[in-house]
């Protein structure tokens, strides 16, 4: 699906509540992006499910593989969909639209962006204007020197105390031939993961679907 027709029909926010969550998954660069399309179509069978993509990570993401019913939204129709004071501002939208948010993966520069409050792009003005009522998980990935770096654990600390949840990565051979922890956990794993704490659905608090990140933290 393009992203040609006005971004309020897209998102229907004149509708009711609808039956199913509305999932808003995100992807940013990290090499585990070519996964994306696995987890979209996992969270298709359950969710209504709208899509976002930073530059980098499209050179991972194969747009033509995604479910033809999944807009994905880029830096780009942030800025084409504004042309005039009173339209619509994208992150603004989808934030309102999203009943829950998982960025998958998580590359350790757009972790340290969201620790810091930066929000220079779609995908983090989205998470810088999101209301932590509602349920955020993030699915880093990157190598292992990256996952073990001191500014790692500082950054999912902070993220921790905002009531971002963690999926935490995986200990095996990594695409750049390393092995070791900071692989992305399976998609399966990431669907199983957001199913199981938002059961209930919808939720009746947030704090029920908070999974703690301290006892994941990386150990340097
Ligand atoms: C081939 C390649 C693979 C990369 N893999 C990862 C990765 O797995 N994890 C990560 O955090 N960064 C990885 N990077 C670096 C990110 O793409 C880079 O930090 C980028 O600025 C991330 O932008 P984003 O966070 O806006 O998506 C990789 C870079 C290249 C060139």
């Amino acid at each position: 699906m393009t992203t040609s027709q006005p971004i309020h029909e897209n998102l229907e926010l004149d509708f009711p509540q609808p039956s199913k969550p509305r999932v808003l998954l995100a992807a940013s660069g990290s090499v585990a992006a070519i996964k994306f399309e696995s987890l979209c179509r996992s969270f298709s069978e359950w969710a209504e499910v709208r899509a976002v993509a930073t530059k980098a990570s499209l050179h991972f993401v194969d747009r033509s593989s995604l479910p033809s019913d999944i807009i994905l939204y880029t830096d780009d129709d942030e800025w084409s969909a504004w042309k005039k004071i009173g339209d619509e501002v994208l992150h603004i939208e989808l934030r309102k639209w999203a009943d829950i948010m998982v960025i998958a993966p998580l590359s350790a520069n757009t972790l340290a962006k969201i620790a810091g409050g930066l929000c220079d792009n779609l995908l983090t003005c989205i998470v810088r204007a999101w209301d932590y009522s509602k349920p955020l998980f993030v699915a880093p990935a990157m190598n292992t020197f990256m996952w073990n770096n001191q500014f790692t654990s500082h950054h999912l600390e902070t993220i921790n105390q905002l009531g971002i949840s963690l999926v935490p990565p995986i200990t095996k051979r990594l695409a750049c031939g390393d092995y070791g922890n900071g692989a992305m956990a399976e998609p399966s794993e990431i669907y199983t993961t957001v199913r199981l704490a938002c059961k209930t659905w919808p939720p009746n608090t947030h704090s029920s679907l908070v999974i703690p990140v301290s006892s994941n933290l990386p150990s340097s």
